[in-house]
């Protein structure tokens, strides 16, 4: 019989080895041949699996609003500063990606893992809130440093829209927005920001799709593939920080002595 050579390397997502390359079984000409789009691809490669349209768009949301928030924000103020620091564009981009974290763009995973773990125990926004307040850990999803609850973020707005246009449920979505009401009752920059309503609406997709068993769910929330999403959206708007700073020529940034408060 035919004697098989342990292998060093198991992958499961895409294979080079024929005519042509494939993303989870489907060829790459198919892909092009029926006009499926960055949230099939994505669909493939990071589910293993087709998904309805309605999902795919949604992804594409995702990825078109999470793109870039200005030149303020963490991930971009690194990026500039490297960039200006005469770095090559994959050092400017990483040094803007490695902000990413539980604050700033990469709180999505564990937003679903708090707003699942709560409504599929039941507990009121109330309890959830006040138990995440005893453990002293901040509600993952909520907060923000600029938007409020009378100045509230469009991209959570639009990703809510949408789903309640497509989405055959909303359920973690529509409880999130009950812990968003009573944080607000708290304080008023407390808002559902942009990943805690990608992270309830992912369980959302997961969970009302049909597409995904209970275990694949719990699996994907466990390994955390939902952070990979802001990644990936903002690479874009990092990149081109990066071309606008070297566009611009701009030199060697310092900041400011005015701006550091030097104290023993
Ligand atoms: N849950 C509960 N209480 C909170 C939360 C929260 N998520 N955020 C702020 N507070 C309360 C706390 O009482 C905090 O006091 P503490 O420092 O003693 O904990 C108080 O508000 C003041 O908080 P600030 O530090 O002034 O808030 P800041 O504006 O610096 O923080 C931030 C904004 C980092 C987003 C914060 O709200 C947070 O950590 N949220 C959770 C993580 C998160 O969702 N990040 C993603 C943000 S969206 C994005 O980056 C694209
Ligand atoms: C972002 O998407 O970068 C912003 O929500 C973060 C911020 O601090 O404004």
């Amino acid at each position: 019989g035919k004697v098989r050579a342990p292998t060093h390397i198991i992958s499961t997502i895409s294979d080079d080895r024929g005519e042509e390359p494939c993303y989870a079984g489907v060829p790459m000409s198919s892909i092009i041949e029926r006009g499926l789009d960055v949230g099939d691809v994505i669909s493939l490669l990071w589910f293993k699996r087709s998904l309805p349209r309605y999902c795919t768009q949604f992804i594409e949301i995702c990825i078109m609003l999470c793109a870039d928030h200005g030149p303020c924000v963490s991930g971009a103020h690194n990026t500039i500063v490297t960039a200006r620091a005469g770095k090559d564009l994959v050092s400017s981009l990483v040094s803007g990606l490695l902000t990413i974290g539980p604050r700033f763009g990469g709180a999505i995973d564990d937003a679903a893992r708090y707003f699942k773990d709560a409504y599929d125990r039941n507990l009121t926004a109330y309890e959830f809130v006040e138990s995440m307040k005893k453990k002293g850990i901040r509600v993952p999803g909520i907060g923000h440093r600029i938007k409020r609850g009378d100045n509230r973020d469009k991209r959570v707005e639009l990703l809510q829209e949408f789903a309640r246009t497509h989405f055959p449920s909303v359920k973690y979505m529509e409880y999130a927005v009950q812990v968003e009401t009573y944080t607000l009752s708290k304080a008023n920059n407390l808002v559902l920001n942009v990943d805690g309503a990608i992270g309830s609406l992912f369980l959302d997709l997961l969970s009302g799709s049909g597409m995904f068993s209970k275990q694949e769910i719990d699996e994907i929330v466990e390994i955390g593939y939902l952070n990979g999403l802001f990644v990936l959206a903002r690479s874009i708007g990092l990149i081109g920080h990066t071309f606008d700073q070297k566009r611009l020529k701009q030199p060697l940034y310092r900041h400011p002595w005015e701006d550091v408060l030097y104290t023993k």
